[in-house]
This record gives C-alpha cells, sequence and structure tokens, in this order.
C-alpha cells in the first residue's frame, strides 16, 4: 500500500487551508453569533444576512402597502415556481421540475401516492428501518389509508437492492441518512427500480444545498426536501418537490387543492390538474415563508456545487481524523462512514453519555445535536463553516470529555428538543 499523505492536522495548517478556500468569502453572507461555533446547519441553517431585510420589505410593502394586489404586484403567486427554479440548479433539475410547497412530510405523502397511481397494478412500497421517522410514518399512515391496496416492505440496507422486485411501485430513501450520513447511491438504486420497473422517490432533506446532485443524470423520477437545513430557509420553512418532465402530466396529487388547479381564479367546481409540477401545490403558499427560503437559496446564486460538496466533506475528513487522534482517551465511536465519496455532509460518533456531552458541548459554544439513542451529530455546512472552525470545535470537545464536566446533572435533564 502506498503511502497516503494526510493533511497535517495542527491549527494552523486548517488556518492555511481557509486562505486557499474559495468558498471562504460567503461566510460573510450570514450572521453568526460572535464566538460560536455552529454545526448544525443539517438541523437548522443559520440566518442570511439578507433574510430580516427581505422579509421586513416583504411584510411593509408587499403585505402592509400592497395588501392583496401583492400576489399580482410582487408575484407572490408565482413564488412556488419561482423559488423552486432558483432550487433547481442545485440538484441537477430544469427549471419547470421543481416547485416549493408544504412540508417535507406532506410533500412525501403527495409523491408516493402519486407514484403508487402511476403503478396501479403494484403494491409494495419499500424503504429501510431507520428511515427518518416522518418518512417511516408517512409511509405507514398510507399504507393503513389504502388498507390491502399497499404493503409497506422494510428492508436492511445491504438486502435493499435485491428486494426491489415486479411487486415494487416505488422504492422511497433518503439519499444521505439523517444519523449516520451515509449515502444510498441513488444512481444504482433508481437504474434496479427502473429495470424492475418501480420508481425512486429521493428525500434530499440532507443533500440539497450540501452535496452536487444532477437527478436528471441519474435518471431520478421524484424527489423532495427540506427548505430549512442546507437551504437556509429558516424554522419550518416550505419544502421543495422535485417531479422529473416525463412524469409531470401523469402524476396526481391526492392532495388536490385550488392552488394546483389548472385555472384556479376560475372557481369551477370540478378539479382540472395544473399542467406540470405546479398541480404538487395544494393551498395558499406561505408567503412570508417563501420569502426566507428564497433569500437563503439566493446566497447560492454563482456557487459551484462541486466546491460546496468538496469543502464539505474535506471538513467532515478533518474533523474525523482530529476527533480519533485528540479525543481517543474518550469512549467515541464513529457512527459515518470514514470513506469520505459514502458520506453526505455530516458526521455522527456515538458515546452512552451523548446527550451530556452535547448539552455541556453547547454550553461552551459549540452547537451539534443529538439523537437518540447514543449518537453526537456535527453538520458541515460549506457555506459559512472555516476549517479553523474544526480545530476549536474538537479542541472544546476534548475539554468536555477531559474534565468530565458533562456529568454534571444540568446537562443530564432532557430538552424537548435535542
Ligand atoms: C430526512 C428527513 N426528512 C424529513 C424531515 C422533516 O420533515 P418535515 O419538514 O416535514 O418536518 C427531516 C428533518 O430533519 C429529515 O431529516
Amino acid at each position: 500500500v502506498g503511502a497516503v499523505s494526510k493533511p497535517d492536522p495542527s491549527r494552523d495548517a486548517l488556518i492555511a487551508r481557509d486562505a486557499l478556500d474559495p468558498l471562504a468569502p460567503l461566510r460573510e453572507s450570514f450572521d453568526l453569533p460572535p464566538g460560536l461555533i455552529y454545526l448544525d446547519g443539517n438541523s437548522l441553517g443559520a440566518l442570511p444576512k439578507r433574510t430580516a431585510a427581505r422579509v421586513g420589505e416583504v411584510v411593509d410593502i408587499e403585505w402592509g402597502a400592497g395588501l392583496v394586489r401583492s400576489w399580482n404586484t410582487h408575484d407572490w403567486i408565482g413564488a412556488p415556481g419561482r423559488v423552486g427554479a432558483k432550487i433547481a440548479p442545485l440538484i441537477g433539475a430544469a427549471a419547470h421540475e421543481v416547485v416549493v410547497a408544504d412540508s417535507t412530510s406532506v410533500n412525501l405523502f403527495k409523491l408516493v401516492c402519486g407514484a403508487l397511481g402511476l403503478r396501479p397494478d403494484r403494491r409494495v412500497i419499500l424503504t429501510e428501518p431507520g428511515n427518518f421517522p416522518t418518512d417511516l410514518y408517512v409511509l405507514q399512515g398510507i399504507a393503513n389509508l389504502l388498507g390491502n391496496r399497499v404493503e409497506l416492505r422494510l428492508r436492511p440496507r445491504a438486502e435493499l437492492a435485491d428486494a426491489i422486485d415486479e411487486e415494487t411501485a416505488a422504492v422511497i430513501l433518503t439519499h444521505v441518512h439523517y444519523k449516520t450520513a451515509e449515502r444510498w447511491p441513488m444512481d444504482e438504486i433508481t437504474a434496479r427500480a427502473h429495470r424492475r420497473g418501480a420508481l425512486a422517490v429521493w428525500d434530499l432533506s440532507h443533500t440539497a444545498g450540501a452535496l452536487a446532485l444532477d437527478l436528471n443524470a441519474v435518471g431520478a423520477d421524484l424527489a423532495l426536501g427540506c427548505g430549512y437545513k442546507y437551504l437556509n430557509g429558516g424554522p419550518g420553512a416550505p419544502s421543495f418537490v422535485f417531479v422529473a418532465e416525463r412524469w409531470q402530466e401523469a402524476l396526481a396529487s391526492p392532495l388536490a387543492g385550488w392552488m394546483g388547479h389548472a385555472a384556479p381564479f376560475d372557481f369551477v367546481d370540478d378539479y382540472r390538474p395544473a399542467p406540470g409540477v405546479r398541480r404538487q401545490l395544494c393551498g395558499t403558499p406561505g408567503i412570508l415563508g417563501l420569502a426566507a427560503l428564497e433569500a437563503g437559496i439566493d446566497v447560492f446564486a454563482g456557487v459551484d456545487m462541486g466546491e460546496v460538496e468538496a469543502k464539505g466533506l474535506a471538513l467532515g475528513d478533518a474533523f474525523i481524523d482530529l476527533v480519533e487522534t485528540r479525543c481517543d482517551f474518550a469512549n467515541l465511536t464513529l457512527e459515518s462512514p470514514r470513506e469520505t465519496a459514502r458520506r453526505g455532509s455530516h458526521v455522527s460518533f456515538r458515546h452512552p453519555d451523548g446527550y451530556a456531552i452535547m448539552q455541556a458541548l453547547i454550553d461552551r459554544g459549540v452547537i451539534g445535536d443529538f439523537r437518540a439513542p447514543d449518537i453526537l451529530r456535527f453538520g458541515f455546512t460549506p457555506l459559512y463553516l472555516r476549517f479553523v472552525d474544526v480545530w476549536d470545535a474538537v479542541e472544546t470537545l476534548r475539554g468536555v470529555l477531559a474534565s468530565g464536566e458533562y456529568r454534571d446533572p444540568r446537562f443530564n435533564r432532557r430538552a424537548a428538543v435535542t
């Protein structure tokens, strides 16, 4: 085995990497509290500087002064499609294949019901155990709603590809796993699904805005994802939906609402779906949420997603190396793939006292999160994190572990949100 040269793990070496980082200036686009290292942009993205002004303008000028006229004069009615078109290049979709609507959970319901409608002679929907809870719950809900028409099958990762068969209507997976950050090979799974006549539905919540993705190159059918993680749209930001052009005229939404009607302002009694991806709209879009999401996505204008992915993964690699060398006395086990190409933009370690350690870390100004039962999760958002932050975060973690301060009862009281 030839010698693999690892980057020099000194703090100065990381500062030198920051000096060469083409994305470094983007940090200035965010309002980050001073003295804090934010490693949770995979849960709630940081606040872009432009967001408050933009939302204020929508409130004061468009809503306050424009009132109902703004549906036309400020094109509120076009916002779901306009913001969707801005997300499209981040995920390798065409502008007319993406729309912003509802929440990720609701969009999953719509797309999976729609996929079942495209495969009326098939009854199996397939996913993996340990998928994000809302994905599992929504699929359980669909199976309960449709009774014998649908069977939900769970197959472990290693067996999943082989489990896609002629009974499968759709396989539903989260591209980057929310706990481990392990990536599914989207191209292989999609190709396998197509060979068996099934559709693939991808949850891109931990992918969009973090990894370079080319949905159309892999022949993806349907996808959706969160607006509040790497897209920086704000708490509870609306979600996005991707429908490949070839499915748009056949795919029906089970939540037929007036905003997805071909002519909502004709006020006719009978539902007639809008052409294209717009039929995935249901009710009136939340304009304040859309404005914040649009401001978040505008930060990506002109940004090369290949560079974003490379930096996020490099930050994760540096973090793994440093934790394993500088915190080697602690009982931490890497839960994420060590192999860079199999990982998304976050890194997880297990520790029996994971919850308390994370609370102590947050108390010292390094914010990550905890996922039961024992996972410390650290997100590496390439737009606003520096390599030196990785060093400083690991030093803080080392201090928390070495001092044992996490054993303090105040760090062991579970909050509602972890
Ligand atoms: C993979 C995945 N899907 C869905 C969601 C959340 O969906 P919603 O925005 O509907 O709460 C999350 C949230 O963390 C997630 O990680």
